[in-house]
């Protein structure tokens, strides 16, 4: 094979898959961060779970909203502080209950949650809609005393009304309220980060970094002790390599 249809075919094997994976998913966002593979996303959000803009603003509106707690002091926002990465930054947290009464445990982040095979730090909650719904319901944290009052509370709101009819098609339930806040958790992933760029790249970005080192400055280690023009070429290959996995294969939606 001569080498332009060597490159034709390499290009198509790799854009081929890439084009059919993308268009059978529209449920998976194009611009996930490094980290968040596809993959990931799109096992980390059930069918009828996807953060549609509506219901996500709705969700976001009530994770913010005081009046969900018993006495309008206390949102999910008092422990997941969205400015200080959806946490508080105290010891044990401070709900309805406080100053005597505070939670038995630290808050975790809500930032990348969605991404938890389980809720809390047990991992007794199976799921974003169910861990949802405790917090507002424990004496300490919201203190509301049953997911009818709730209800009741939220559906004497006009916007509230308004929007879960838009969102929902149906008057507010505590199921549907849950549902909201879970689908805003769903937005609210992160990656990029630098753990994210070793775990992906790693000796990969490292080799690519030594293969941009001039010629004569470089004096690359081999733990083989191979000459250094054997050690040369093998590391601008790996680097090449990084490039176009990077480029090409990483972004794969499936
Ligand atoms: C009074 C503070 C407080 C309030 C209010 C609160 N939380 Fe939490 N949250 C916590 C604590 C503490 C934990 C860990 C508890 C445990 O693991 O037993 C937690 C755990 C979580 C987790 C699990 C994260 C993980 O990594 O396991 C999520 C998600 C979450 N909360 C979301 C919410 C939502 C949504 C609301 C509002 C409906 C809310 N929280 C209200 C303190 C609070």
């Amino acid at each position: 094979m001569s080498r332009s249809r060597m490159a034709l075919a390499l290009a198509v094997a790799v854009l081929l898959p890439r084009l059919a994976c993308a268009a059978d998913d529209a449920r998976v966002p194009s611009d996930l961060p490094l980290g968040v593979s596809p993959v990931l996303y799109k096992i980390s959000v059930p069918p009828g779970g996807e953060p549609t803009p509506a219901k996500a603003a709705l969700g976001e509106k009530l994770f913010n909203d005081k009046r969900l707690s018993v006495n309008d002091t206390v949102s999910c926002a008092t422990c997941h502080v969205p400015e200080k990465g959806f946490v508080d930054h105290k010891p044990l947290s401070e709900g309805v209950g406080a100053p005597k009464q505070r939670t038995q445990r630290n808050s975790p982040t809500v930032l990348n949650a969605m991404f938890n095979a389980t809720q809390f730090w047990d991992g007794r909650a199976p799921s974003l809609e169910e861990q949802a719904k405790l917090p507002i319901l424990n004496p300490i944290e919201m203190g509301q005393k049953s997911p009818d009052d709730v209800v009741a509370k939220v559906a004497k709101l006009p916007e509230y009304r308004d929007a879960f009819q838009k969102v929902f098609g149906r008057a507010p339930t505590y199921d549907d309220l849950a549902a909201a806040i879970a689908a805003f958790e769903r937005t609210q992933y992160a990656g990029d980060s630098p753990f994210d760029q070793a775990l992906t790249f790693g000796a990969c970005r490292q080799s690519m970094r030594l293969s941009l080192v001039p010629r004569s400055r470089r004096n690359p280690v081999s733990p083989l002790r191979l000459p250094s023009s054997t050690v040369i070429p093998l590391i601008q290959t790996a680097g090449l390599r990084c490039i176009l996995w990077e480029r090409l294969v990483y972004p794969t939606p499936c």
